[in-house]
Order: structure tokens, then C-alpha cells, then sequence
């Protein structure tokens, strides 16, 4: 089998378990007060499912043959539930996970996209890959912030539902990672 399809499909994984994962600590943050990062968490949580949207439309695309082409999506709920620290913790292995698919991941998968000749896959991870190096140094922020016991005022998050990049403070006029314009900006509510 093509290395690309495997590395979508691991990356759909990966994603589909980030999305959750940020679900959980947002409700964890909300837990502690930290209402500043729990709406942090929903707007990366939002830009991975954007990822996982992407990554889909390129893998129905190359394998579009296989009708059940959703059903490799599974992951242990559990597992990643018990890893649910508080939040500071929650915050490092954020910026883990992020730094983990921007620094290797992506990057070996982009590689593969290139060798067999994917346009789709490789545009796919090379959006994702641009998005989470900004959730990663957003995370970073807020885990500074936390450490000097800054407040958090309540601020607007933006993300591109396009590539899932993620703005804090104001709706950009343009996506800096995919070029698209400013109405394809979600502002993300807390929740
Ligand atoms: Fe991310
Ligand atoms: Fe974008």
C-alpha cells in the first residue's frame, strides 16, 4: 500500500485523538477557573477537526475505491481520558503533541507526498503542519502566562476553517498560513 494513504490515515488518527484530548482539558481548565485557556483548547480542538476534514477529502480522493474508508478511525476514549493532568500539565503535553507532528511527523509525511507525486496529501500536511507550529507557541504563551499567574481577560479566537490556523484578538483580513480571506474565520465561542 501507498506510505501516503498509511500516513493520512495515521494522521486522521492522531488528529481525531488531539481533537479530543483538547476537548477534555478545556473542561478540565474550566474546572480550575482558567476559563482563558479552556476557550484556547476549544478553538485547537476546532482547528483539529479542520485537519482531520482536509485530510479526509485528500484520502477519499487517492483511495476513493474503498467505500468504507472512515471505519481505520478508532482510538482507546479511556486511555486518553486518564491522561487528563491539570491543567499546566495539560498545557506541556499540548505543546508535546503539537511539537511532536510539526518537528516529525508532518514533516516525514510531506517527504512521503512528495516521493509518490500527491499534490492533494502533501498541500493536506503541509497546511496542518504550518497550523500546529502556531497552536504549539500559543500553548507556549499561555503556559508562561500561567506560570507567572497572569490573568486572562476574556479575548475573541478565530480560527481559518480551512487550514485550522488560530488568531487570537482579531479576525485577520487574510489566512498568513493558506491565503483564504477573512470569511472563513470562525470565531470560536467558549463553551
Ligand atoms: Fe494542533
Ligand atoms: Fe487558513
Amino acid at each position: 500500500m501507498s506510505a501516503v494513504i498509511e500516513n493520512l490515515k495515521k494522521a486522521i488518527i492522531g488528529e481525531s485523538m488531539a481533537k479530543r484530548k483538547y476537548v477534555l482539558y478545556a473542561q478540565k481548565a474550566k474546572e480550575q477557573n482558567l476559563t482563558g485557556i479552556a476557550h484556547l483548547f476549544y478553538a485547537v480542538s476546532f482547528a483539529e477537526a479542520i485537519h482531520i476534514k482536509t485530510h479526509l477529502k485528500a484520502l477519499s480522493k487517492i483511495n476513493s475505491s474503498d467505500k468504507n474508508f472512515k471505519d481505520f478511525i478508532k482510538f482507546d476514549e479511556e486511555q486518553i481520558k486518564k491522561n487528563v493532568g491539570d491543567t499546566k500539565d495539560n498545557l506541556f503535553e499540548a505543546i508535546n503533541g503539537e511539537t511532536y507532528e510539526f518537528k516529525k511527523m508532518y514533516k516525514s509525511f510531506i517527504k512521503n507526498a512528495r516521493k509518490e507525486d500527491i499534490f492533494l496529501a502533501e498541500y493536506s500536511f503541509d497546511l496542518a503542519r504550518k497550523a500546529e507550529i502556531v497552536h504549539s507557541r500559543l500553548f507556549k504563551k499561555y503556559l508562561e502566562k500561567l506560570g507567572k499567574h497572569k490573568i486572562f481577560p476574556p479575548i475573541e479566537i478565530y480560527v481559518c476553517s480551512i487550514c485550522g490556523h488560530v488568531e487570537l484578538r482579531n479576525q485577520p483580513k487574510i489566512c498568513p498560513i493558506c491565503g483564504h480571506d477573512e470569511k472563513f474565520f470562525k470565531k470560536i465561542d467558549l463553551e
